[in-house]
């Protein structure tokens, strides 16, 4: 089939289409209707439908002839480990993971929080929720203590699942002293935190209700797989939103399945038995699609990496994997292809390696911009993808459907939209606008089988955040255009939201942490341009009258604040001492003025400004 047939076919013939992609996976009960709308103009999908994912994604291959197949490769050269799970041995850990759990009476729709380094344990934990019916939340292992406590209050789990440590370059992490932390600044405990313990660093459980991973399960007996609706949610897993609090998407477990299923076949062209590897970490997005639930589905091997893509121990890592595996679909962030570029410009270190079997490179988490593009096509040989999508969509929305027929690539651009996203352009009133003009991408509703179904505990954000914006359209919050042959150019977010070396944080999150100390009397946080992380947050800082304390040791003091209060990863090191910012005469600060000076923008000076002279001093003192 061609693209636009398929593409069309999606759209136009919707139950049909996608009760064909359904019927490629195991359920227990088949889905009798795909698409089943809802009063908000979204949708359930495969309602009557039931399942398990971590049957689909272990048993089913297990009895059906890839038992012995490779199923997980884990490769860590921060512990000097490596390791694999044949689909057997994986399933079998994951049931008994899963006995652990049901004997601590975890059922069908408790929550169990994850905070874990890159791990197989961390897959196995997620996989073991699933087998139970029971929804995770994975926390990602470089957010501080008071993050995960309000994750916990949020999701209010009745177990977490932890490691002894993390191991970062140079450097090992305790994790168990940071979740008992978290859990006396939570207001919600938990009635048992489950510790795997590492050799790097033994953890003392010393609190009521610690449990030892190894200890526990050599004592109990796998537990079988709970079938669940296909409306199940699967997970929550918390993203960063325009405020303080993170927003928990919730995934249902059906149109998941189905999603990632098809994407398996229609973006990455990965056959049953080839090696995925998606060099990110479990606690994003990307991690629970395309490290753990897609590559299984899918019976292919995935890879889980613990470690950089440079400084372990060189810009060579990458490539020594891919060798080493033979894999066929590498995946990860610019910023990870231009840390590599930094420190082996030339590629030398590739020389070294056969990537006979490499046949694609994808990217994601920000723009691929040109530059990098370009210099990876070069050193590699390989074609490389950029592709765009999000937390909330689970799986990509706008791609290169080399699965269905490989289209010609523009750099800057994320390709097309795939099958069951119908992407538009809208101006602010909600209209569609004319081809190359910029506006605010939209989905038009419903959004297809994988994407989020609402915010745990808050449906009323869920509404306002996405939703209200432009009548029965899904807001995507990033900006962009798309040119005369339909592609589509993603240009920035449209919000508060920036992209720190592919991770997603909020700078609205960061103010209100700078907002805490004493000496702050106002602050903006902003993303400027990085040539590695893209974009690094940079903030500005109004002090009290009377404050005494120099500029460089409130600076200090604040990027410590933000790193314990939100973690290493908000990587927030620059803090700038200005005596005004950019207000209205009703003293809002204008965030989009402070962006367009940081992008070296044009900046548009809105009537209502109090004084214009201020954007030239920031200007200055930002660059
Ligand atoms: N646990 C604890 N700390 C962590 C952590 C984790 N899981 N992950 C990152 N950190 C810490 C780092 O050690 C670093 O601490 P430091 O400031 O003391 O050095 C800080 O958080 C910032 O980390 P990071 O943004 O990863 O910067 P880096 O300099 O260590 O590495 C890159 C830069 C580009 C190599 C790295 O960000 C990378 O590989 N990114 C690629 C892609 C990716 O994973 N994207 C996710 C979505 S696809
Ligand atoms: P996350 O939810 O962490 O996956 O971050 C999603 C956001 O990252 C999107 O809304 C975009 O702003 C940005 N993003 C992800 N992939 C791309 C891409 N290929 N091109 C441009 N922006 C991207």
């Amino acid at each position: 089939m061609s693209y636009p047939r398929e593409y069309e076919s999606s759209l136009q013939r919707t139950e049909a289409f996608w009760l064909k992609q359904a019927g490629q996976l195991h359920w227990f009960k088949e889905p009798s209707k795909a698409c089943q709308l809802k009063a908000n103009g979204t949708a359930d999908w495969f309602a009557d439908g039931e399942l398990n994912v971590s049957f689909m994604a272990l048993d089913y291959h297990v009895d059906n002839g890839r038992g012995d197949q490779i199923a997980l490769i884990y490769d860590s050269p921060v512990t000097e480990t490596k390791q694999q799970y044949t689909y057997l041995q994986l399933r079998d850990e994951v049931a008994l993971f899963a006995g652990l759990l049901k004997k601590h009476h975890v059922k069908k729709g408790d929550r169990v929080v994850i905070y874990m380094p890159m791990i197989p344990q961390a897959a196995i934990a997620m996989l073991a929720c699933a087998r139970l019916g029971a929804i995770h939340s994975v926390v990602f292992g470089g957010f501080a203590p008071h993050e995960l406590a309000v994750r916990i209050d949020d999701a209010t789990p009745k177990v977490v699942v932890t490691a002894s440590c993390g191991v970062e370059v140079n450097r090992v992490i305790p994790y168990k002293p940071m979740v008992d932390k978290a859990i006396a600044e939570a207001v919600h405990k938990p009635a048992n935190v489950m510790v795997y313990q590492r050799e790097q660093c033994h953890a003392d459980l010393t609190q009521p209700g610690d449990l030892d991973w190894q200890a526990e399960v050599a004592k109990v007996t796998p537990a079988e797989c709970t079938v669940v609706p296909s409306t199940h949610p699967l997970y929550v897993l918390y993203t960063s939103g325009t405020t303080g609090k993170p927003k928990g998407v919730v995934r249902d477990t059906g149109g998941y399945a189905v999603a990632l299923k098809y994407s398996m076949q229609t973006v990455y062209d990965i056959k049953p038995g080839q090696v995925m590897f998606t060099a990110s970490d479990v606690g994003w997005v990307v991690g629970h699609s395309y490290i753990v639930y897609g590559p299984l589905l899918a019976g292919a091997t995935t890879i889980l990496y613990e470690g950089k893509p440079v400084r372990t121990p060189d810009a060579g890592a990458f490539w020594r994997i891919c060798s080493e595996y033979k894999v066929a679909v590498l995946f990860s962030a610019p910023t990870a292809f231009r840390a590599v570029k930094k420190e082996d410009p030339e590629g030398k270190l590739l020389e070294q390696y056969d990537l006979s079997s490499l046949e694609r490179i994808y990217m994601a988490g920000e723009r691929l911009d040109p530059p990098t593009y370009e210099w990876t096509t070069e050193v590699t040989g390989k074609p490389v993808y950029d592709h765009w999508w999000q937390t909330e969509s689970g799986w990509p929305i706008c791609a290169n459907p080399v699965g269905i027929a490989e289209h010609p690539i523009k750099p800057g651009s994320a390709t097309l939209p795939m099958p069951g996203y119908d992407v538009r352009i809208l101006d602010y009133k909600g209209q569609e606008i004319a081809a190359n003009e910029q506006g605010a991408v939209a989905i038009k509703l419903p959004l297809p089988p994988g994407c989020l179904t609402t915010i745990w505990n808050d449906e009323a954000r869920f509404v306002s955040g996405y939703l209200r914006e432009f009548d029965g359209y899904y807001s995507t919050g990033d900006g962009g255009y798309k040119d005369d042959d339909g592609y589509v150019f993603i240009m920035g977010r449209t919000d508060d939201v920036i992209n720190v070396a592919g991770h997603r944080l909020s700078t609205g999150e960061m103010e209100e942490v700078l907002a805490k100390d004493t000496a702050v009397a106002e602050c903006a946080v902003i993303g400027v341009q990085d040539s590695l992380k893209g974009q690094v947050p940079v903030g500005l800082v109004i002090t009290k009258d009377g404050v005494t304390i120099s500029d460089d040791e409130l600076s200090s003091r604040l990027v410590q604040l933000v790193r314990d209060e939100i973690g290493a990863v908000a990587c927030l090191k620059k803090i700038l001492v200005v005596p005004r910012l950019p207000k209205t005469r009703s003293g809002k600060i204008l965030r989009r003025v402070l962006r367009q000076i940081a992008d070296g923008e044009e900046v548009v000076v809105p009537s209502t400004i109090d004084d214009p002279t201020c954007i030239d001093e920031i200007r200055e003192r930002l660059s």
